[in-house]
């Protein structure tokens, strides 16, 4: 088992990595207030895994009540967040009982702003079952739900007492799930980790086979590389670098999703296509040369990912990116990069560039 800590001070907390962890009761004991569970999931990944997980966690005696939700990004919304909440006073869960979440992003984002809210805040466990939920979501406590004008936009910031990762989940993963995660994997590698590129340009075919050890070792340094940006800028104020360099090609992913409807295209599909805006952007900045964005083009069609969004029209992609959370004062602040493995906050791009750098790398 790998282990890091996500060092906030006295809210710090462990991210466990590793193959057979779903039973492993012994290490979420420790994390729990009170014998009491609810334990959130969706109708894909209960029947999966619920049974391993609730196994070892009636061993060392916690009582559980499991909540079940529909699956799928079209439901991370008020709707399911009220069935949780409906469940969890069904229940008479108190404020000592632990929210868990088995799932992916979806489930994770749901549970934990359930328990930001319920009762004022409950204790939160993320137990991640998607390779982007293993190498992001899980960690960093951002939890919320989507509205109809723009997504994640209702929400708060709310740590988990633990991650615990059992990366033989992933052995059922969909392969077009598996490739969504790896959009957030070489995020890291482009915004701030030059050698775990390059790394990942040896190792992307090993990646896209499922080779355990090197999804483990992705997994490890993509949470590495999250927890130190998290650590050092936890409610993303910094001005310069920080924690919104982790949005490298999120706003123009945000509005492929937004406008495509949610659940289309899946989150780490929109982010590789916005990589790519963001990346065809840097260069016409003159930041990139053109050998790094085929670099960059290469690598994200080997992960089995889109290099081009859908044609939304410019007007409603820049209408859709004005609502992006990183507007200030009705500036866009994008996330672009200087360099492979360096990436800034610019918010000087004038409209012409970005248009010219959407319409590049949009299907026609
Ligand atoms: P997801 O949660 O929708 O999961 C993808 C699909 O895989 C779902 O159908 C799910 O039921 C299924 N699934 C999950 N685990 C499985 C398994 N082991 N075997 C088989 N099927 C499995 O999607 P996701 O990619 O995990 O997460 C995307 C969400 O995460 C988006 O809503 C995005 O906004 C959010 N997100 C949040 C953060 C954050 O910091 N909070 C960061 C990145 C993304
Ligand atoms: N996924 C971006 C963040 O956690 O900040």
């Amino acid at each position: 088992m790998r282990s890091l800590t996500l060092a906030l001070g006295t809210h710090s907390y462990p991210i466990l990595i590793g193959g057979d962890l779903l039973e492993r009761a012994d290490l979420v004991q420790p994390f729990l207030s009170s014998p009491r569970i609810a334990l959130v999931s969706n109708t894909t990944v209960a029947p999966l895994y619920l049974e391993r997980l609730l196994g070892g966690l009636e061993k060392v005696g916690a009582a559980v009540t499991p909540i079940i939700l529909p699956d799928g990004e079209a439901h991370k919304n008020w709707e399911s967040l009220n069935l949780i909440h409906d469940a969890l006073l069904a229940a008479r869960c108190d404020r000592a009982t632990t929210i868990v979440a088995l799932g992916g992003g979806v489930v994770g984002d749901l549970a934990g702003f359930a328990a930001a809210t319920y009762q004022r805040g409950v204790p939160f466990i993320q137990v991640p079952t998607t390779l982007l939920s293993q190498v992001d979501s899980s960690v960093g406590g951002k939890t919320g739900i989507n509205h109809p004008r723009g997504k994640n936009m209702v929400g708060a910031f709310w740590q988990p007492k633990l991650v615990l990762a059992d990366t033989d989940t992933l052995k059922t993963l969909p392969a077009r799930e598996l490739s969504a995660g790896l959009a957030e994997v070489i995020k890291y590698g482009l915004i701030r980790d030059l050698p775990f590129l390059e790394w990942l340009e040896a190792n992307m075919d090993g990646l896209v086979r499922r080779d355990g050890q090197l999804l483990a070792e992705a997994i490890e340094r993509s949470c590495a590389n999250k927890a130190e940006v998290v650590a050092a800028d936890e409610f993303e104020t910094a001005k310069e670098g920080g924690r919104a360099l982790l949005n490298l090609g999120h706003t123009f992913g945000h509005a492929i999703e937004t406008g495509m409807g949610y659940g289309e295209w899946l989150h780490g599909e929109a982010v590789a296509a916005g990589t790519m805006m963001a990346t065809e952007l840097s260069r016409r900045l003159g930041w990139l040369s053109a050998a790094d964005v085929d670099r960059v083009r290469a690598l994200i069609l080997r992960a089995g990912l889109p290099v081009t969004g859908p044609d939304l029209g410019l007007a409603r992609y820049l209408e859709l990116m004005s609502h992006d959370k990183k507007v200030i004062a009705g500036s866009l602040r994008l996330i672009l990069l200087k360099s492979l493995g360096q990436a800034v906050i610019h918010a000087d791009a004038s409209p012409a560039e970005i248009a010219a750098a959407i319409e590049a790398c949009c299907d026609a």
